[in-house]
């Protein structure tokens, strides 16, 4: 995946210029919206707004039912599904972020 991996490094430090969650995030309290679309601008990077992929070999996640997309990525961070990148950036996700960015 030529493309994604020469975005690698900036996505890695774009997740981590975005720091931890506010406390009360890993508390089952839904974060600030501010955060999750922070977020969501970075899944968009790849996947695109509304719709069509803007990174070669990315899938369409735009449509795709709120459920399996918190099972994709759940399942990214427990290893059932590897992906160099979406892998680390699953990772980095809550529980919370996870069902935020689904829906
Ligand atoms: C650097 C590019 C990039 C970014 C940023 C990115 N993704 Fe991905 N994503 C990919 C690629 C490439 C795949 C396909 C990986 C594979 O083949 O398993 C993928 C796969 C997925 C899938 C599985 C789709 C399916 O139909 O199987 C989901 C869900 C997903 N990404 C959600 C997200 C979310 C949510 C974010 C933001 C937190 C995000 N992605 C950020 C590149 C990216």
């Amino acid at each position: 995946m030529p493309c994604s991996s020469a975005l690698a490094p900036f996505v890695i430090a774009a997740l981590v210029a975005l720091g931890p969650l506010p406390a009360g995030a890993q508390n089952n309290v839904a974060p600030p919206p501010a955060a999750i679309s922070q977020r969501a601008k970075l899944c968009q990077m790849c996947h695109g707004r509304k719709g069509l992929p803007t990174v070669k070999n990315t899938p369409i996640i735009a449509g795709q039912h709120e459920s399996s997309l918190l099972i994709a990525l759940q399942e990214y961070r427990n290893g059932a599904r590897t992906d160099d990148l979406m892998g680390r950036i699953a990772k980095n996700l809550s529980e919370d972020d996870m069902k935020a960015l689904a829906a």
